[in-house]
């Protein structure tokens, strides 16, 4: 592998981000682009009249209707609570035909408990695809695609700030030339693959925001500053309060520029004159910020030190855009080392296609591997005999009721499961509470009994040392101590050795007794724990009771829950066997459109084929020339309208489809105007001394500056 020693880029890397590897390692200047001649402007303005009539918003009806469908799907899950608003591209009169569409549900009272979950579950059901739950986001979203439409939808949590945002970049969008300005900016960065804050590089948003500055700051401005000298209109939103007004009346600009001339100096601007390191894009100012002054100097690494491996630190505010009312918010804080390395390259890569003239067209050529449409939806169908395809689709439509007999068992069986599940968690709640008197019984038992054992080993202790019960000691003390302090009959006195002996068996005694109190004593406290131990196991069977009764009862509202103890790791058990059952049901469920979407094709293909056999059939010499004449005739086609509707995304009729099908198939729309060569010119005039800076991958030289 070959690796730059000047910058460290690898080979591959060198390719990927040719542009501005080009004026990192060799010493050539950034073309300027402020020259460019009236002729070349006005060619570029006309061509993008033209693309901005044709593409419209070819899908703005599907995404009404989706929006529709949606908020009537939302509405039903989630009843009244829920509130559906659509904001971004589809309210702003900014968006492009490509775009998402970007909702917002928000509920009026307490959110449902795991609302993302319940969503995933709901679109799944709902057949979407690919579904994405972003829940640790700033704002929590779940992404998905409608097959149908085709459409990319993003569901935002309470995502207030960007409905209040959407309408004031409506406002802004009152100014045509802006709007278009807006529009081609996204274009581009879209066909360049430079506006997906998922993928690292900047939004839509954040180049729409970027549009209006330059609006803002071109003389005459094309923009006022909305945000200024207006009342305020405070919105507290978790904790915080934004000021969300604007102004929205009309702003009569003296500019006169034209669209391709506000496109051509928005690449000047900030391709080559923004100082991204001292300065912030910030529309709410209407002109840029100082990065010091708001403290969002760059910290951490440069790109180029990331994507070689020489720095894996986190960046900070690489290309610093303030939200105009979160002003805390960057939005290049999603850029990542590639991205701006790949943003930086389209930058110098407009710049060189600008000045040397090249077409729009060119220059929003997609880098996207936009997915290879087969050159013709039914190629492997067309060699197929009409019984065979009948066949397939009875075996299909066979098939297709077996998935939806299993998605009906395996949903009713999750159903089962959950009231289960839920049954099991009332008992568990029902019997936390004997739960936990019984661990407190259990902790003073175990004590307890120590304490017994011990009293008990006491007494038995002292009494295997005394055989004679304290009675019977007592009784013998005094019979001794009488006979030692009777009084003393002369003849018949003890001698001295009965005496002796007989004080040392009253001592003897004295100390038994003491001893035998202290068994009695032992004996007192023994019984008296023993009681209470007692007490203790009448509670804890008392408990065992209850727990019992709770069973039974759970067990008589469901058999099934038979011998099942409400206990933490059953409920576990419990949960994993639905999430199991879901996974299974996800995957029924994709089967399922699956099928449903190749029946429709196989009956698309027939009612297609009908249709062309009764063409032949009419074609053919007949004798009948009656029945010919009463027949209607197909209209006439023109190919290449077929074509020009089909690209825009507009709808087409079978006699069309099949006029298209047989001159080339969906892979031969948009080549009818032919392809213009990709000019080979390699070398850009030297016009300015502008330069990159190795160092630094960022452009140096004549750069803005802050007023
Ligand atoms: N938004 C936001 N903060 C962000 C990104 C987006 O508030 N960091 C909001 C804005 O209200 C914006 C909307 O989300 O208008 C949609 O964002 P995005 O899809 O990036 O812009 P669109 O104009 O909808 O672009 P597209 O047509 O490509 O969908
Ligand atoms: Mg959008």
């Amino acid at each position: 592998m070959s690796v730059c020693t000047i910058t460290g880029l690898t080979k591959e890397q060198q390719e990927r981000w040719s542009h501005l590897y080009r004026h990192l390692v060799e010493d050539i200047e950034v073309p300027d682009v402020s020259t460019i001649d009236e002729a070349r402007i006005q060619a570029l303005d006309s061509e993008l009249s033209s693309l901005i009539k044709k593409i419209g918003d070819a899908k703005a009806k599907s995404r009404e209707s989706l929006t529709k469908h949606l908020k009537s799907l939302l509405f039903r899950r989630f009843g009244k609570n829920a509130v559906v608003e659509a904001f971004g591209s589809s309210v702003t009169n900014l968006s492009i035909g490509t775009g998402d569409l970007d909702l917002c549900l928000s509920f009026k009272n307490k959110p449902p408990q795991k609302v993302l979950r319940k969503l995933s579950g709901l679109f799944h059901e709902e057949g979407m695809e690919n579904i994405q739950v972003i829940p640790k986001a700033r704002i929590p979203i779940i992404k998905f695609k409608d097959p149908r439409s085709g459409l990319d939808v993003d569901i935002s949590l309470d995502n207030r700030l960007a409905i209040h945002n959407s309408m004031m970049l409506k406002s802004y969008a009152q100014e045509e030339r802006l709007q278009r300005l807006i529009q081609m900016v996204k274009y581009w960065a879209s066909r360049r693959g430079i506006n997906n804050a998922f993928e690292g590089t900047l939004s839509s948003y954040a180049w729409t925001l970027l549009s209006i500055q330059h609006a803002q700051l071109v003389q005459p401005p094309l923009a006022p500053n909305r945000q200024k000298d207006v009342e305020p209109n405070p919105l507290t939103f978790k904790g915080t309060t934004y000021d969300v007004s604007y102004n929205d009346e009309h702003f009569a600009t003296k500019n006169n520029q034209s669209l391709a001339s506000l496109l051509i100096s928005f690449f000047e601007r900030f391709a080559t004159r923004w100082d991204w390191e001292t300065m912030v894009v910030s529309i709410r100012s209407g002109e840029a910020l100082s990065a010091k002054a708001k403290k969002w100097q760059h910290t951490g690494p440069l790109p180029l030190e990331v994507v070689t491996g020489a720095d894996d630190g986190w960046m900070e505010h690489i290309m610093p855009i303030e939200d105009p009312y979160n002003h805390e918010h960057d939005l290049s804080r999603v850029v990542r080392a590639e991205g701006a390395m790949t943003i930086q390259n389209e930058f110098m890569r407009i710049i060189e296609l600008l000045s040397k003239g090249s077409s729009w067209k060119d220059i929003c050529e997609p880098v996207m591997d936009i997915e290879e449409e087969p050159s013709d939806l039914f190629h492997d169908l067309r060699s197929t005999s009409p019984d065979e395809i009948a066949t397939r689709l009875e075996q299909l439509r066979a098939d297709l009721e077996v998935v939806e007999s299993q998605i009906r068992e395996l949903v009713e069986e999750r159903q089962h499961s959950k009231e289960l599940l839920d049954l099991l968690r009332g008992g568990l709640r029902e019997t936390r509470n004997v739960r936990s008197d019984r661990q407190q019984i259990l902790s003073e038992l175990r004590p307890l009994s120590m304490k017994v054992q011990e009293m008990r080993e006491v007494r038995d202790g002292i009494n295997q040392r005394i055989a004679i019960p304290t009675k019977r000691i007592k009784q013998e003390m005094l019979r001794i101590f009488e006979k030692l302090t009777a009084e003393v009959d002369v003849f018949s006195a003890p001698n001295l050795g009965v005496e002796k002996g007989d004080f040392a068996y009253f001592f003897e005694l004295q100390a038994m007794y003491e001893a035998s109190l202290k068994s009695n004593e032992a004996h007192q406290e023994f019984i008296k724990l023993r009681r209470e131990q007692n007490q203790e196991y009448r509670a804890l069977k008392k408990t065992k009771k209850q727990e019992e009764d709770v069973l039974a009862k759970l067990a008589a509202s469901n058999p099934a829950l038979e011998g099942i103890h409400p206990n933490p790791k059953s409920v576990k058990e419990f949960q994993k066997n639905a999430k199991l059952l879901q996974r299974s049901i996800n995957e029924r469920y994709s089967s399922k459109h699956e099928l449903r979407r190749e029946i429709g094709r196989l009956e698309a293909w027939q009612r297609v084929s009908k249709k062309k056999q009764r063409g032949a059939n009419r074609r053919a010499p007949r004798n009948d020339r009656q029945q010919r004449s009463r027949r209607p005739k197909a209209p006439e086609v023109n190919i290449n309208e077929v074509r020009q509707k089909a690209s825009s995304g507009g709808s087409i009729s079978l006699n069309e489809l099949d006029a298209l099908l047989s001159k080339g198939g969906i892979a031969s729309i948009g080549s009818s105007d032919g392809q213009k060569q990709q000019q080979k010119q390699r070398q850009s005039k030297k016009r300015s001394s502008r330069k990159i800076d190795i160092r630094q991958g960022r452009t140096r030289g004549r750069k803005e500056t802050r007023k």
